[in-house]
């Protein structure tokens, strides 16, 4: 049975910050976070948008009565969940109006969670061909103002519908995984900032992936030559380069030239949006299948997802007949275009924009905030969601 990526939605907040103008803030050469990190924008949410209003605006716009209708499983993968007991999934399922006969769970292993989702998902449509799974990958991510992160942090979501016979990607049989008990990246129950250790961290994503590599190719004996772009997890658009220069030189000069200029149209989206841990692979995905005009059907294209502390896979895809025909190439232009730059001050001030930690009332001035799906505060400790489109 053939299954996989049957629809992807993506969301971002309105706001974001110019790196050039971080940089000369920070007293860093512009060149650094432009070049060096390879990030040009990045996403500031505003205290209106939390990881399960993304999630739905991601998700909104994607499913139709009949995917409403089929799915049975709601599986969200954040390392910004906004309570330790009940999931994100379902408040989802009951702003997008999902029918109550289905699952709803919150998974976390850092950036990894929506891939352990997908693969769930993947065991759920094998055994019930008839259902679609909606998958989830929405994270803030916030390091803090002047720190070495700083530069790294970012805000969005991808919803991926998951199903038999998928119009845009079928997901190949095999995959690669590995897990090792590191302290690279973490985020204690009591930080709302992560801690990290930014070095240890680049070098374990190269090793994980050399390791998860190493072993695809021990399973399936595909070579480099045997795709056509390899997508990873972007914390920061020069990360995944960094793993990619590992491996270029196992393919001939025209495998080395196409996977390369492969990837830096897949770091598009990834680079004015910045990380969205969870869900940063399947963006580079989606920048790669929506900028890239010519990428035909039946090109494989592999997926490297690492999730700190750790957790590393590799697997791959061959992209199906028509499969542009069921992109949301206009939306996402329309989203990018409508967003507003914020100053160095202005991003401060939101930044530091926390809720309270006690039981005190909430109520946000949610009309400043253009998305469909707001958090508009909290009354008797419980978070409150509005549908602008509701009636
Ligand atoms: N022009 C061009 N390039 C310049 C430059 C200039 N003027 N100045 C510096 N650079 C380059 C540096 O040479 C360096 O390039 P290389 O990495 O190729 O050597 C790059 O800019 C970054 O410079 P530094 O290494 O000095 O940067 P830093 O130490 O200030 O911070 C960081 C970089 C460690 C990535 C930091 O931003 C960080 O800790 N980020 C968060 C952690 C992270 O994203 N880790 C990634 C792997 S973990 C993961 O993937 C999970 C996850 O999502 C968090």
């Amino acid at each position: 049975m053939k299954i996989g990526i049957d629809k992807i939605g993506f969301y971002t907040p309105h706001l974001y910050v110019d790196m050039n103008k971080l940089a000369v803030s920070r007293n860093v050469e512009p060149e650094k976070f432009t070049i060096g990190i390879g990030q040009e924008k990045m996403a500031i949410p505003p205290l209106t948008q939390d990881a399960v209003s993304l999630a739905a605006n991601a998700a909104l716009k994607i499913l139709d009565d009949d995917d409403k209708e089929k799915i049975d499983f709601v599986i969200f993968g954040t390392e910004s969940g906004i309570d330790h007991s009940k999931s994100a999934a379902v408040y989802v399922h009951q702003l997008l109006g999902l029918k109550p006969q289905a699952r709803a769970i919150e998974l976390k292993q850092a950036c990894y969670g929506a891939t352990a989702g997908i693969q769930m998902a993947k065991g759920h449509i094998a055994l019930h061909p008839g259902s679609k799974v909606l998958v989830l990958g929405s994270d803030i991510a916030r390091y803090g103002l002047n720190t070495s992160g700083e530069a790294t942090q970012g805000a969005g979501a991808v919803a991926l519908l998951i199903s038999a016979d998928p119009k845009i990607m079928v997901l190949e049989e095999h995959n690669a995984y590995m897990t090792a008990d590191i302290m690279d990246f973490w985020r204690p129950i009591y930080a709302d900032k992560a801690f990290v250790d930014g070095k240890f961290s680049n070098e374990q994503y190269i090793a994980f992936f050399n390791n998860v590599w190493r072993q695809y190719k021990e399973k399936t004996g595909l070579e480099l030559q045997d795709y056509e772009a390899i997508c990873y997890h972007l914390p920061y658009t020069k990360m995944g380069k960094k793993a990619l220069r590992t491996i270029l030189d196992e393919g001939t000069v025209v495998d080395q030239e196409r996977i390369m200029a492969n990837y830096q149209i897949s770091t598009a989206y990834n680079r004015v949006v910045g990380n969205i841990y969870t869900g940063s692979l399947y963006l580079s995905l989606l920048s790669l299948l929506e900028q890239k005009e010519n990428l035909e059907a039946g090109s494989r294209i592999g997926l490297y997802s690492y999730g700190s502390g750790a957790v590393g896979e590799f697997f791959s895809g061959i992209l199906q007949p028509n499969y542009r025909k069921h992109l949301q190439i206009d939306q996402h232009t329309k989203l990018f275009s409508e967003r507003t730059e914020v100053t160095v001050p202005e991003y401060e001030a939101i930044f530091e924009e926390t809720l309270p930690t006690n039981d005190r009332k909430v109520e946000l001035e949610i009309d400043q905030d253009p998305a469909t799906i707001c958090f508009a505060g909290i009354t008797d400790n419980k978070r409150q969601y509005i549908n602008k489109s509701a009636k």
